[in-house]
C-alpha cells in the first residue's frame, strides 16, 4: 500500500533521530524516499548532531531540539507539519546505565512515551478520515522485553510472553504495553517492532562493539563481562532501518514484528571478531594483536544469558531479511569509525569519560 495522495503523505516525524538507530534511519529515509523528515530529539548524552551531518543541507530534514514529553511542543509540531507517520526511537537505551540509575528510563521510556501517545492520539483524531486511515505510529522496541533464553530454548517470536529483567527492558516493556493500550482503547493505528542488538556507524561507544573498537584504537583494555559466554543476536543497523521503513509504509496497524540478524554470537566471539578485523584493517597499529587487550571484568548484575529472534513473520509477510553478514557489517562498521575521528572526538565529552571511569573503575 502506497501513501494516499491527501496532502499528508510527504512528512514523517521521527523522534530520537540524533541517536544511533534514529540518525541512521533519518539518513535512510531521506535517501530512499521523498518524505520530509521532521526530527525531534532533546540531545541527551546519546544524541549527537554530528551523526546528522550528511543531512545538514538537505531541505527535507527539519531538526527540532525538544523532549517527547513536552506536550505543547509535540502538539505544535504535529499541527504544523501534519505527518502521515511517526516513528519513535526516543529512549534511554543503555542497560548498564539503567542498573546504576533507573529513573530517567522511567521518565523518558514510560512517561515520555505516554505523553507522546496522548498528543499523537489527539492529532490523529482530528485529521481527515482518509488521512487518519493512512496514519501510522511505529514504536521501535527491543527483544529484551522477552527476558532471557537458555541455550536450548526456541528463539523469541511475536507471541513470546513479556518477561523483562532489567530496568531498561522493564521500561521498554511498559512503553510497548502503553502503545498496545492506545491501540485497543483509542484505536490508534500503531505497529511495534522488537529488534535484537544493532551495530554499525554512529553508535555511542558505551555499547559493546563501538567500545571495543575505540578502546582497541587506543590500546586500552577490552572489557568482557563475566566469562564472555552471554549470547546476543546481531543486526547491522541499515538492515534494521530498511525493515522499519518497509513496515512504516506497508504494515497493517495492530501488528508487531520481531527483527533480528539471524546471527547469534557469544560476546567472546564478537570481541575476537572485532580484534581480528582490527588487526587486518590497522596494520600499523602498535596494539596488534588486539586480542591481547581482552580483559575479563566483573559481570553485569542480572545479566541476561541469551537473546535470539525468530524473524519468520516479517520474512513471510514482506520478504525482508538482513543483507549484511556479521563479517561484512563489522567491516563497514570498523571502517566507518576509522574514517570518522571527528565524530569520535565529539562524543568523548566529560560525561562519557566520567561514565567509563565510574562504571569500569578506570582512569
Ligand atoms: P540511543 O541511546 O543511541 O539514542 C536515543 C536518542 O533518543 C538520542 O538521540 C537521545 O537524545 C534521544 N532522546 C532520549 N530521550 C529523549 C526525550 N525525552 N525526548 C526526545 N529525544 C530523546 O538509542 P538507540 O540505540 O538509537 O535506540 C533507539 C531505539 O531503538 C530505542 O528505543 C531502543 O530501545 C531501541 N532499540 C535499540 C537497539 C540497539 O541495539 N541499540 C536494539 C533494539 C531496539
Ligand atoms: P550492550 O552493547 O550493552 O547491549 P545489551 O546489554 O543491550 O545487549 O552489551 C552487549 C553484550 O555485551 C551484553 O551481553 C553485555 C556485554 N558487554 C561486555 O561484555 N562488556 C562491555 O563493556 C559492555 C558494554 C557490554
Amino acid at each position: 500500500m502506497k501513501p494516499v495522495s491527501n496532502g499528508f503523505e510527504k512528512k514523517i516525524l521521527v523522534t530520537g533521530g540524533a541517536g544511533f538507530i534514529g540518525s541512521n534511519f533519518v539518513l535512510h529515509a531521506l535517501a530512499k524516499g521523498d518524505n520530509t523528515v521532521v526530527n525531534l530529539d532533546n540531545l541527551t548524552y546519546a544524541g549527537n548532531p554530528m551523526s546528522l551531518e550528511p543531512a545538514r543541507h538537505n531541505p527535507r530534514h527539519i531538526f527540532i531540539k525538544g523532549d517527547i514529553a513536552d506536550r505543547e511542543l509535540v502538539r505544535a509540531i504535529l499541527e504544523e507539519h501534519q505527518p502521515w507517520a511517526v516513528v519513535n526511537f526516543a529512549a534511554e537505551s543503555h542497560v548498564d546505565r539503567s542498573i546504576s540509575s533507573p529513573e530517567s528510563f522511567l521518565t523518558t521510556n514510560v512517561l515520555g512515551t505516554l505523553h507522546l501517545l496522548e498528543q499523537i492520539r489527539d492529532y490523529w483524531r482530528q485529521i481527515p478520515e482518509k488521512a487518519g486511515a493512512r496514519f501510522r505510529f511505529l514504536h521501535v522496541s527491543t527483544d529484551e522485553v522477552y527476558g532471557s533464553l537458555g541455550h536450548e530454548d526456541e528463539p523469541f517470536h511475536e507471541k513470546t510472553p513479556y518477561d523483562p529483567r532489567s530496568p531498561y527492558s522493564a521500561s521498554k516493556a511498559a512503553s510497548d504495553h502503553l502503545v498496545n493500550a492506545f491501540r485497543h482503547t483509542y484505536g490508534l493505528p500503531s505497529i511495534i517492532t522488537n529488534c535484537s542488538n544493532n551495530y554499525g556507524p554512529r553508535q555511542f561507544p558505551e555499547k559493546l562493539i563501538p567500545l571495543l573498537i575505540l578502546n582497541g584504537l587506543e590500546g586500552k583494555p577490552l572489557p568482557i563481562y563475566g566469562n564472555g559466554s552471554n549470547v546476543r543476536d546481531w543486526l547491522y543497523v541499515n538492515d534494521h532501518c530498511a525493515a522499519l521503513h518497509l513496515l512504516m509504509e506497508q504494515a497493517e496497524p495492530g501488528e508487531n514484528y520481531n527483527l533480528g540478524g539471524a546471527c547469534e554470537k557469544t560476546n567472546m566471539e564478537v570481541a575476537e571478531a572485532v580484534c581480528a578485523m582490527m588487526d587486518d584493517l590497522c596494520l600499523q597499529s602498535p596494539y596488534r594483536p588486539h586480542k591481547s587487550l581482552l580483559t575479563f571484568v566483573k559481570d553485569r548484575p542480572g545479566h541476561d544469558q541469551r537473546y535470539a529472534i525468530n524473524i519468520s513473520k516479517i520474512n513471510r509477510a514482506f520478504g525482508w531479511k538482513p543483507k549484511e553478514t556479521f563479517e561484512t557489517g563489522l567491516e563497514k562498521t570498523i571502517k566507518w569509525y576509522l574514517e570518522n575521528s571527528s565524530w569520535i572526538d565529539s562524543v568523548k565529552t566529560g560525561k562519557y569519560r566520567d561514565w567509563i571511569s565510574q562504571h569500569y573503575g578506570w582512569k
